[in-house]
């Protein structure tokens, strides 16, 4: 299942070793996720090219933890009253996170824990940089507080292996990192309190289905397989995401429009 990274490659998309080497053990874990994020989502949608066939993922930003919508040249108009499934289709990148849920759904998990999974990454087109963090706080006004505490903490929990559910670290990190890779001090911290938290294994399931995100094999349907799920587990408001005056409607402002100046 794993995928294959082309390791130089993968450092050139970081602007060479040396570059790579000016980053935290945090910032090159994260780098790699999302390059393995933007790698396969190259390979599943060949189409979303530019007209002079560069990848729209590609492009090089200053600012590597800037989300993917602020790197795309051509996005699609969105209704005034825009749905989660809206910004599946215009704003998210989905087939890595769609390969996690339909993993979760097709081994019989709980559909609360399908839904994480669904949503575990999407914030990244708004910010990557903590992205748990971000996307457990984008999402926490329109579902149960455990599946936005499950994406909060996924992000810690992937760098821990627990034997106990058979999550093993992933043998890529080593791979890419080299072996002595730590995680930064409130990595470590947040995976502390998620241990001693009694929904720790709503955020264990997702990096466990996480892992699969990646598995080509897995096919990646549309979202609309998923439209029952987010019915019973997102709450849409109806104004419109972005629209509704929760705390966040902002963050989703800013995904439907993040070229305003100010
Ligand atoms: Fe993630
Ligand atoms: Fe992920």
């Amino acid at each position: 299942m794993a995928m294959e990274i082309d390791r130089r490659a993968f450092f050139a998309s970081l602007g060479g070793v040396a570059a790579a080497s000016l980053l935290s053990h945090e910032e090159r874990a994260e780098a790699l996720e999302h390059y393995m994020i933007e790698e396969i989502e190259q390979q599943d949608a060949p189409a979303q090219t530019q007209n002079d066939g560069g990848s729209i993922y590609r492009k090089p930003a200053k600012a590597r933890g800037a989300g993917t919508v602020f790197r795309m040249d051509d996005l699609a108009d969105m209704p005034d009253q825009p749905t989660l499934i809206d910004f599946f289709n215009s704003r998210f990148l989905t087939s890595h996170v769609i390969r996690s849920a339909t993993r979760a759904l097709d081994t019989g998990q709980p559909e609360r824990t399908v839904f994480a999974c669904l949503i575990h990454d999407v914030t990244q087109a708004l910010v990557r940089s903590d992205h748990g963090w971000w996307g457990g706080q984008l999402f926490e006004p329109y579902v149960d507080e455990r599946i936005s505490w499950a994406v909060r903490y996924h992000q810690a929990l992937r760098f821990f292996p627990d034997p106990s559910v058979g999550y093993e670290y992933p043998e890529m990190y080593n791979r890419i990192w080299g072996v002595d890779y730590e995680p930064d001090d409130y990595i470590k911290a947040a995976h502390k309190e998620a241990l001693e938290h009694k929904w720790y294994m709503e955020a264990r399931l997702v990096t466990m289905n996480d892992e699969y995100g990646f598995d080509r094999d897995i096919p990646v349907g549309p979202i609309d397989d998923f439209t029952d799920i987010i019915g019973r587990q997102f709450k849409q408001p109806k104004e419109g995401l972005g629209f509704d005056g929760s705390p966040t409607a902002h963050m989703w402002r800013t995904l439907i429009n993040p070229n305003r100046s100010l």
